[in-house]
């Protein structure tokens, strides 16, 4: 595969929440400038109709190419599920795109192919993702076979975009909708939302908790393989011991459609690292 060119890669979510694949991404390749779009005017994405995340997410994509992209994330699974086949219809086919759904299907079909126990995979993601039916079609797609547990958990952003991932109510809500009858007897949990690696420890805790092993998949992680893959096939992934050398790139840049500075300070909680927020223009 041809490598594209060393410019920036463009990402977007509805709003903070793809900081997760974002920083990801940074850790991957670490020479890249990124220009990440948060489209907080308009969150939450998962209660909005297909046709309104469609236009939002194509008129982003615009964005972030006029900007210099060379390449799109669509670091929203929501987008991901309902916008992926009109912004592949719309971004010049020399662009490269990758959402964050078919890398984390790839993944848990690698996963089924490798162990001898079935994975009874469980999906947990916003009301858009979940009824679209997107996980489980693909899976099932993918040659992993079983019913995929998957239910919508649409408090969950709306708690973390308020700054309370790490709160009383997170954990209280959150574990109301892990004891759902829906997803008893999973061993594989997919967090279908950029937002919910967040909720990482609080996920795995849950599960200790009852003493049931659970396989959760790190997406930001998966993602951000898909996106060298798929960028620049040969370069080897980064080792905590041996970095490969940095080459300075430009500053990241981070643009959303509404500004307020609570976004900038959850944004920084997300990204791991100072993040100044610009208004879109
Ligand atoms: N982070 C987004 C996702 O992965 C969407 C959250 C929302 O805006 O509802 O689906």
């Amino acid at each position: 595969m041809q490598a594209t060119p060393d410019g920036p890669i463009g990402l977007f979510d509805s709003g903070v929440g793809g900081l997760t694949v974002a920083r990801a991404v940074a850790q991957r390749l670490p020479h890249r400038q990124l220009l990440y779009f948060g489209d907080t005017a308009h969150l939450p994405y998962g209660d909005k109709s297909p046709e309104a995340i469609q236009s939002y997410s194509i008129a982003i994509a615009d964005y972030l190419l006029a900007h210099g992209a060379v390449a799109i994330v669509v670091a929203c699974n929501t987008a991901s599920a309902v916008a992926w086949d009109a912004l592949r219809a719309h971004v010049p086919a020399h662009i490269p795109i990758i959402n964050v759904i078919d890398p984390v299907v790839a993944a848990v079909a690698q996963t089924y192919r490798s162990q001898t126990t079935p994975p009874n995979v469980g999906v947990i993601g916003t009301r858009g993702t979940i009824g679209s039916g997107i996980y489980p079609a693909r899976i099932n797609a993918a040659g992993v076979p079983g019913t995929v547990h998957a239910l919508a958990t649409p408090l969950l952003v709306p708690i973390i975009e308020e700054g309370l991932a790490h709160s009383e109510i997170l954990r209280a809500t959150l574990h109301h909708y892990l004891a759902q009858p829906e997803l008893q007897g999973i061993n594989t949990l997919i967090p279908g939302c950029t937002h919910y690696p967040l909720l990482t420890d609080e996920i795995r805790a849950f599960f200790a908790e009852r003493n049931t092993p659970i396989t959760l998949i790190d997406a930001p992680s998966v993602v951000a393989n898909a996106v060298a893959n798929a960028l620049e096939p040969d370069r080897p992934a980064p080792t905590a011991t041996a970095q490969s050398p940095q080459t300075p790139h430009a500053p990241h840049r981070f643009f959303v459609s509404d500004y307020t500075p609570t976004f900038e300070r959850i944004a920084q909680q997300f990204f791991g690292d100072v993040v100044t927020l610009e208004l879109a223009h």
